[in-house]
């Protein structure tokens, strides 16, 4: 039985995929490499010592994704197939929608059509919007979200809870992510941003790199520890484990469970640019400048209901991510490229 990982080529499908494959499983890749590189499949390949059945399709397009349903006898699917830019998605929210809302319903027409019952799916905590306390719970409202991006995750979250009310059959995992950042030990595989990084991790390794000139700080005067923004930062590895858990209990479970999947930490801006220049000794410049639209003082998981449900929790440290994410960047100075 296999488990089809769409958009299994990305930053946190690749790692999942090296997961899974340790762990035994069989596995299959659907992307359609825009945002990714067809050179993660042999590092993945390298890495585990597997081969990787690949599709390189399109998974709004039902016609190309069907064979992949039709040749192979999936068990699972998990659905990483997703634009993800908070900053693109309010420029161009029609390609948003249609690229994430639907590669999920093709999927779902296809588990439907195929009597595939289990789906994982890569949510995110941006659906808690802006959360009136932290840590953060899985019962707390969702909703509020500030860009199309976050809504196609709260909308998708929706989609899949409706499905599983149609069919009682249908098992539903949702999975929020905090802010996932390091990379593999190998230095193999790792995050590759298009164009300049939004996100703070791969803008520190490109500056330590000497590809960017200094970091931007979006803000010192929030209410925090010392006025920088304050995130929940999570090891991809640690966040690739926790999905071979998930699709553990989806495969023996029913209805829809929601795990945040973080480590329950909080770590502001500046508490990272001191953690990854003492732990790689290299200075990275930064300047304080406004906050950037959007952003919130604080968010981080209370992470106790994947340990007790899931037997999953974060074990890599800051030192941890901060040193993968250099090794990587180090080796790979421009991405997969
Ligand atoms: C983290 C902190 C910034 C860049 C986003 C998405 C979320 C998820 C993770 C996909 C904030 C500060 C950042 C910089 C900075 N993506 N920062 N200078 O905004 O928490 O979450 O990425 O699922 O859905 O919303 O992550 O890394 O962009 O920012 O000061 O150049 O770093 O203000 O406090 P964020 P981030």
């Amino acid at each position: 039985m296999a488990i089809l990982l769409a958009g299994g080529a990305g930053f946190i499908g690749s790692h999942t995929a090296v997961e899974l494959m340790d762990a035994g499983y069989e596995v299959i890749i659907v992307d359609n490499f825009d945002n990714s590189s067809p050179e993660v499949i042999k590092r993945i390949e390298e890495i585990s010592g597997k081969s990787v059945k690949v599709y390189a399709v399109d998974a709004t397009d039902r016609k190309m994704l069907e064979p992949v349903f039709s040749e192979n006898n999936i068990d699972s699917v998990i659905h990483f197939a997703g634009l993800k830019s908070v900053g693109e998605s309010v420029s161009l929210p029609l390609k948003y929608y249609r690229n994430n809302i639907g590669s999920t319903l093709t999927i779902l027409e296809l588990m439907e059509q195929y009597n595939v019952k289990n789906i994982v799916f890569s949510s995110s905590a941006t659906v808690y919007g802006n959360p009136k306390k932290v840590p953060i719970t899985e019962d707390m409202p969702t909703g509020g979200c500030t860009n199309p991006y976050g809504k196609t995750k709260f909308m998708i979250e929706d989609i899949l809870q409706d499905a599983a009310v149609a069919d009682k059959n249908l098992s539903v995992v949702l999975l929020r992510y905090f802010n996932p950042i390091g990379a593999h030990a190998s230095g193999r595989i790792g995050e590759m941003p298009n164009g300049i990084p939004n996100n703070l991790m791969p803008y520190i390794t490109q500056v330590a790199i000497g590809k960017l000139e200094q970091l931007k700080v979006f803000g010192n005067d929030y209410d925090t520890h010392d006025g920088t923004g304050v995130r929940d930062y999570i090891h991809v590895v640690d966040l690739a484990k926790g999905h071979v858990s998930a699709v553990n209990y989806c495969e023996n479970h029913q209805g829809v469970e929601v795990f945040n999947l973080g480590t329950g930490v909080g770590y502001s801006v500046l508490d990272m640019v001191k953690a990854f220049s003492k732990v790689n000794e290299v200075e990275i410049p930064y300047k304080i400048v406004g906050r950037r639209d959007g952003d919130i003082a604080k968010c981080y998981a209370d992470a106790s209901k994947a340990q007790e449900v899931l037997g999953w929790s974060a074990d890599l440290t800051l030192d941890d991510m901060c040193r993968d994410s250099w090794n990587w960047q180090k080796n790979n100075p421009d991405g997969y490229k």
